[in-house]
């Protein structure tokens, strides 16, 4: 049985951290993971000296790629953007032409810098760059098409250094290869005709927010942003752009992009600040349930209320389909509750304010109350009004799934004072873990025990 402290100081334990600081990833998938883990708790990154790509691949980026390289690990599904497949030999940040794959010096700059905008960690500092080098050659072990000759490197032509007049001339550019369907005429997107996209893998993917170069995953240089629209973003719906204008053009267009580029947060004026954040509650009005998905990714609602396998993957099929079962020291089993719009077993027959009221006061519709844990609603009770409807608008659009969870095994005052007490006086530290399995009534969970 775990103890309170081993969690936490496990819950530290790399690659926890940047799971955690990252994407989000809930204490509980990240115990079971580090449970499945043999070895134990992974070495801190950097402290161990391998330069086997094998070794590091395995210690620091299956929690997301997972073990076979096909984006599977058991962070993955909490994780928007998706990790990369590896199998399929689809790159995004290339200088090689569409279609091929990158070339060793793209893919060491990835994992150099990571991806910004995405959980994709920073590598260097905390892998020797001959560790980086040994990981990505074992990284194009996993695809064959690496094996093929070497790819085609794009020939960038004479740079246009940026100008007021190149700037003019992209903006043309931008509009004559309408990047406005998706990025719009402001590069923010709005009014942008192409919403709701997907990546190849049927995952949610917005266009970038241009005016925010510092999200850019492949950089934010002329020569990135041109590579990045000459080549295309493979496996996303960022088409490539070759062919289409001269090589001056690209350059000018790149030279406009980067033209958007508005002041980032940490160096505005408080005026400035308010301004901001009062366009970004004008959005989130004008698009409810985007911005409630991205508030429930960001809530890590789904990773608790999904159930998971041994090695934290959600079951399939089940995702915020409730049936996490939590042990919680001395105040016993909980289970979490199913939020699709499922009418009978979901929160499809819930009315907007039973919703809110569990998140922000803990009281379900019956009246009875919830402790603040292992569901921290406390943390939730300062939500905006705009914001709870958002997540309620969003939760309505998640599909419905049949899954019965079993009636709570509610702590009575016994249970609850001596549980206080056990901590509080005594000093002990209660344990707290996720079960793997569905609890529910959904097939599918019971073999997993
Ligand atoms: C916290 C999760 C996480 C970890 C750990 C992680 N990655 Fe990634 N990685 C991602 C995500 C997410 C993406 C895709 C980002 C996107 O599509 O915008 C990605 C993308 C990539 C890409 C693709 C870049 C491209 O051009 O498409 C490479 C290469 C890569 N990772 C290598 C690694 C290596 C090597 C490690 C370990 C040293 C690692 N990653 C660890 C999350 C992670
Ligand atoms: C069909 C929709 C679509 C069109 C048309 C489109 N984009 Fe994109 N663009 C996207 C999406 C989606 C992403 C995000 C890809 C990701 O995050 O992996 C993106 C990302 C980008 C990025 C960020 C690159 C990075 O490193 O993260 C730039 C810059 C960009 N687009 C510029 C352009 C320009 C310039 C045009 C016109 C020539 C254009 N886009 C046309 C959908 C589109
Ligand atoms: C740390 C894990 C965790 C997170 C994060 C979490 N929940 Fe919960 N949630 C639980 C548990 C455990 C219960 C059951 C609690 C109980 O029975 O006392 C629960 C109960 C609920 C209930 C139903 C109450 C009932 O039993 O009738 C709803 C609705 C709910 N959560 C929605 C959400 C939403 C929406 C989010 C994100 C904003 C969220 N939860 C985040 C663990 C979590």
């Amino acid at each position: 049985m775990q103890s309170w402290r081993v969690w936490k100081r496990r819950r530290l334990a790399w690659p926890g951290v940047v799971l955690l600081a990252a994407g989000g990833l809930s204490a509980g998938a990240v115990q079971a993971w580090h449970a499945t883990q043999t070895s134990g708790t992974p070495a801190a990154a950097g402290s161990t000296m391998t330069t086997d790509g094998r070794t590091i691949y395995h210690d620091h980026c299956a929690s997301c790629h997972g073990t076979s390289g096909r984006g599977d690990g058991p962070a993955a599904a909490f994780l928007n953007p998706h990790p990369r497949d590896f199998t399929t030999g689809n790159y995004e940040i290339r200088s090689t032409e569409s279609g091929s794959v990158p070339t060793e010096d793209d893919l060491i700059t990835s994992v150099t810098h990571g991806l910004p905008g995405s959980s994709m960690p920073a590598w260097k500092g905390l892998l020797t760059d001959a560790q980086i080098r040994a990981v990505v050659d074992y990284v194009k072990t996993l695809s064959s098409r690496f094996a093929d000759t070497q790819p085609p490197v794009v020939n960038i032509g004479k740079a246009v250094p940026t100008s007021p007049e190149s700037v003019a001339r992209g903006a043309a550019v931008y509009k004559k290869l309408q990047c406005t369907a998706c990025h719009g005429t402001d590069g923010r997107g709005t009014g942008a005709i192409a919403r709701d996209l997907k990546d190849d893998t049927g995952h949610p993917l917005n266009s970038t927010d241009l005016t925010e170069p510092w999200t850019f995953e492949g950089g934010a240089t002329a020569r990135d942003v041109y590579l990045r629209f000459r080549t295309g973003m493979t496996g996303t719906p960022m088409p490539s752009y070759v062919n289409t204008a001269t090589d001056a053009e690209m350059w000018d267009l790149a030279n406009y992009v980067l033209s958007f580029a508005r002041k980032p947060a940490w160096q505005m004026s408080a005026d400035e600040l308010h301004a901001l954040y009062a366009r970004e509650d004008a959005d989130a009005k004008k698009h409810p349930v985007e911005r409630g998905r991205y508030l429930v990714d960001t809530l890590a609602c789904s990773q608790c209320h999904s159930p998971i396998d041994r090695e934290g993957h959600v079951l399939r099929g089940l995702q915020n389909a409730g049936g996490q079962r939590w042990h919680l020291g001395p105040w016993g089993d909980f289970v979490t509750m199913n939020l699709t719009s499922d009418r009978e077993t979901g929160l499809g027959s819930w009315t907007d304010d039973q919703i809110k009221n569990v998140l922000t006061r803990g009281t379900r519709p019956d009246g009875s109350r919830m402790l603040p844990f292992p569901m921290g609603w406390t943390g939730y009770a300062d939500l905006t009004p705009q914001d709870l409807n958002a997540i309620v608008a969003y939760l309505r659009t998640i599909p419905p799934v049949h899954n019965a969870i079993p009636a709570h095994d509610r702590p009575n005052i016994v249970t609850y004072l001596w549980g206080k007490f056990r901590v509080l006086i005594m000093k002990e530290d209660p344990a707290l873990y996720a079960y793997p399995g569905n609890a529910g009534s959904a097939r599918g969970g019971a073999e997993v025990q």
